[in-house]
């Protein structure tokens, strides 16, 4: 390993690149590992935190984490990162790892603008810190599909660079591991440090650095495989498999309503069988699971391959808000309630439980949907950024129910943790005669409760 000049794994300078819900978490946890959980020895990194927002910059410094996914501990952890949006700092940094994000554009094909940009970041550091004997290490965490890392961001960081990836002759050269993240926000059993970080690395040093690495840290432990394409491909496929189990009791929970079958007792009796997989129906939105389908199906179209299943499942989850919209005025329908009367609160508007990030939600597609009917919509979410909603997405959202209003249809959507107190008895005292509540959380039983 030595002969490939690599930094020194416990006196490294790390700079996680992107600091969201993923790379905050990321550096929070190298910052604030004082002993390798391997060698126990001694561990001093530098960790700068990078971040192109500036406000988000601002407020790390402050010790405020928008997103409030840090402990307690937020101000005492975030003291030992340095957070820049300072191009010149990255020059003297020996390890970059890159957490920005992968999202999909209006047709869904993969939008890698964040990473190109943030590779081009890191080839201009790495060119302008060449006189440094070490060589470079950089770790993509972004999610993305097999082959994204090296087919599209090495060549970026070559050029901008001028140095050769992966040299075997290790004259001015860098070299790249993949290590995905499988954080899930809004679930405190699920953190960095709890779950099992793959790794991989461009070459079987490297790999073995990068696993190290993370092993010095990551208290759940590491499994290295033998590529960065087999990395990228296994997060990829975990968030894929989730998608189509999804899909699958969706179009069942729609044929059982059609057959007048309550589904969630389907699944309860089903799920009797040893090896039966229980899956809930349900709205999936988010980053991960309504998302990185599309990057694994844009890879099959590219090289030719159809991708049957996994579109399926995609489209299904796609149509789920709507379907859920067309159930809500079938039952208004039959409530034959004047229009200018009708009321519905909608509990949660958030991708999910416990989460504060509200992008690619489907019960805001569906809130908005209830709005463009002129049907009158409050929602509650005590997760959410008010402010930012209201203005960039024209959504009024409140901290509590208003006590003054009696709604027609409840939405439960999601289970925040300070809707621990919402049981049916509570709900009841905010509903019209014929109300009924849709439970999308199955927390709530009781007369004119559905699910899904
Ligand atoms: N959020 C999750 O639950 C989760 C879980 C696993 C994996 N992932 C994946 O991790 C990646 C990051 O997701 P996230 O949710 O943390 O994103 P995010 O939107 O919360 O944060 C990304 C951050 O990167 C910054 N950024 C964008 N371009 C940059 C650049 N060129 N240089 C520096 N900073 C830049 C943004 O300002 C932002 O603060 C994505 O690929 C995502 O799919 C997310």
């Amino acid at each position: 390993m030595k002969r490939l000049n690599l930094p020194p794994l416990n006196k490294c300078s790390v700079a996680v690149i992107g600091l969201g819900y993923v790379g905050l978490p990321l550096a929070i946890a190298i910052a604030n590992q004082k002993r390798c959980i391997l060698s126990n020895k001694k561990i001093q990194r530098n960790v700068i935190g990078f971040d192109l927002d500036i406000s988000r910059i601002i407020e790390l410094k402050k010790g405020f984490d928008r997103n409030k996914i840090s402990s307690k501990n937020t101000k005492k952890h975030l003291k030992n990162i340095k957070f820049t949006n300072d191009k010149k700092l990255l020059k003297k940094v020996d390890v970059f790892i890159i957490t920005v994000p992968t999202p999909i554009d209006k047709k869904n094909n993969p939008n890698s603008s964040f990473i190109k940009e943030a590779s081009k970041l890191v080839g201009e550091s790495i060119r302008s810190s060449e006189q440094n004997k070490l060589n470079k290490i950089i770790i993509y965490e972004s999610t993305v599909y097999p082959g994204l890392t090296e087919e599209i961001c090495v060549p970026i960081i070559e050029q901008n660079s001028g140095l050769i990836y992966n040299n075997p002759k290790n004259e001015r050269t860098f070299f790249c591991g993949y290590s995905p993240e499988r954080i899930n926000p809004g679930d405190s059993n699920h953190t960095i440090n709890t779950i099992i970080k793959v790794t991989s690395g461009c070459n079987k040093y490297v790999a073995s650095w990068i696993d190290e690495f993370y092993g010095s840290f990551i208290k759940a432990g590491t499994y290295k495989v033998s590529s960065i394409k087999v990395a990228e491909a296994a997060k990829i496929i975990e968030n894929i498999q989730r998608d189509i189990n999804i899909a699958l009791v969706n179009e069942l929970s729609m044929l059982f309503k059609k057959i007048e079958i309550d589904t969630q007792e389907v699944l309860e009796a089903a799920n009797t069988k040893w090896n039966f997989h229980k899956y809930r129906p349900g709205l999936v939105g988010g980053h991960c699971i309504g998302v990185d389908p599309y990057y694994l199906t844009f890879k099959a179209q590219e090289i030719g391959f159809e991708t049957k299943l996994i579109s399926a499942g995609r489209s299904i989850n796609n149509y789920m808000y709507e379907y859920l919209f067309q159930e809500i005025v079938n039952l208004l329908n039959k409530q034959n309630e004047d229009a200018n009367d009708i009321k519905i609160l909608l509990l949660g508007i958030t991708y999910k439980s416990n989460c504060s990030d509200m992008r690619n939600s489907q019960l805001v597609l569906l809130a908005e949907k209830i709005k463009k009917r002129d049907l009158e919509i409050t929602i509650v979410d005590p997760k959410v950024d008010r402010k930012k909603a209201l203005e960039e997405m024209s959504l009024e959202i409140l901290l509590k129910i208003p006590k003054n209003k009696k709604f027609s249809i409840i939405i439960f959507g999601l289970f925040h943790e300070e809707f621990n107190h919402l049981s049916y008895d509570v709900l009841k005292k905010s509903t019209k005669k014929n109300a009924v509540i849709i439970d999308l959380t199955n927390k709530i039983i009781g007369e004119n409760v559905i699910h899904l």
